[in-house]
């Protein structure tokens, strides 16, 4: 979807990309689908003792009954782990050249007022004037963007959970855990940045989103990588191509609505978002090159599924659908919409030329036919008929002191 507003337009722009009401039709969908391409090798049952449902909600775990919790760990193969040993020195060569030197990177500091300065607070006047051109449901997805990026705990600890490239003993010389760790800090500024200028816009309510963010490193996430490597780099490579995608959009908005602080903010993540995805699919390419049949199937296994987004179990202490409310606002800013996840599948298609892979095994070429066609299928779904603007509803959100946002 182009984006194609003036801010005066964002409250009356015209719906141009199908935007999915019923929840099992999102993106995002928490809806469980069992794959057929999963691995028949060695798994576990992973058991769960719920929590008494107020005690589970107190402390920011599943407080949604649809919430669905993956039961397969540890799927790769454990002979596997030795290539992910044996590809060290070409993660050594190949993808810690991605990683920028701590001081040659930006900080959060370079694009917000220097407390330490004569002109702090007139440069925080200024912020302050800029952010009030930017409209409501701007704020709702710039935070909900925010809060996904402040639950890097989470994600660090998912890649740590992966069989053949975790970081063993958290300061591992290992070229897989270097990556982990460096790939970790870089990000760390994503969310610090983000959070420091909503913090200073004076547009939002920062205690509601310092809940959200508490629910939801409380709740984790539910990706269904299973401990497997495979599964997991496919679902960074996506990740971090959505996220790119995302900041340039809200960065895009920022700069209609002229600010170009934030404009310059959002970008700025964005590119570091780039560089990420080039190491992930980097990586991934890799795979394909040394266990093709292997790579096929968990790309085919994680679309099936479907990438769901990580922060997921978003929760601000009010709306059980609060993720979903968020997603939909960004899609219909254009921000993050189905068409955007079905090109970056085709991106990865493309980029790891799944089209033109041989000698695969059969469930291989049935794992290649399904991800080659699905871009396809999800065009299609985009093609329904939207709701038209006095259909959707409007819903309060937290974020911005209950103001109603349309969905
Ligand atoms: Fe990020
Ligand atoms: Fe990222």
């Amino acid at each position: 979807m182009a984006l194609i507003c003036s801010c005066q337009d964002f409250h009356s722009m015209k719906l141009t990309t199908f935007v999915p009401f019923t929840k099992t039709h999102l993106v995002y969908s928490r809806v469980s689908m069992s794959s057929s391409f999963s691995s028949s090798s060695a798994r576990s049952i992973a058991s769960k003792e719920a929590l008494p449902g107020n005690l589970e909600k107190s402390l920011g775990h599943a407080q949604k009954p649809q919430r669905s919790l993956s039961t397969v760990t540890h799927s790769m193969p454990p002979e596997k782990i030795e290539l992910f040993k044996s590809l060290e020195d070409w993660v050594k060569t190949n993808v810690l050249i991605h990683l920028k030197p701590v001081e040659k990177c930006w900080q959060p500091q370079d694009f917000l007022p220097d407390p330490a300065s004569d002109g702090f607070l007139e440069q925080v006047i200024e912020l302050k004037e800029r952010a009030k051109e930017l409209p409501d449901d701007y704020f709702v997805v710039l935070v909900g963007d925010m809060i996904t990026e402040e639950a890097l705990p989470t994600y660090q600890s998912m890649l740590n959970t992966a069989d053949g490239i975790k970081d063993e003993s958290c300061s591992s010389p290992s070229p897989w855990a270097i990556w982990i760790r460096g790939w970790t800090a870089e990000e760390n500024r994503h969310g610090d940045l983000l959070n420091k200028y909503l913090y200073l816009s004076g547009r939002v309510d920062m205690k509601q989103i310092e809940k959200t963010v508490q629910y939801l490193i409380g709740s984790g996430m539910d990706i269904r990588t299973e401990n497997n490597p495979y599964l997991g780099v496919v679902y960074t490579s996506f990740q971090e191509r959505a996220t790119f995608i995302s900041h340039g959009n809200t960065g895009r908005l920022a700069k209609h609505c002229g600010d170009n602080n934030l404009a310059q903010i959002c970008g700025t993540i964005a590119s570091d978002e780039k560089r990420h995805e080039t190491a992930y699919t980097k990586i991934m390419k890799k795979l394909f090159e040394v266990d093709p049949d292997a790579a096929v199937i968990a790309f085919a296994n994680m679309m099936q599924k479907k990438i769901t987004m990580p922060a997921h179990f978003m929760y601000d202490g009010h709306d059980d659908d609060l993720f979903i409310h968020f997603s939909i606002v960004a899609q219909r800013l254009g921000v993050y919409t189905v068409i955007d996840y079905a090109n970056i599948l085709g991106f990865l298609v493309d980029k790891w030329n799944v089209e033109k892979l041989s000698q695969l095994s059969t469930e291989g070429r049935k794992a290649q036919d399904y991800v080659c066609r699905l871009g396809q299928k999800i065009r299609r779904l985009e093609e329904r008929v939207p709701l038209r603007s006095e259909e959707r509803p409007a819903i309060p959100f937290s974020w911005i002191f209950n103001k109603s946002v349309k969905l």
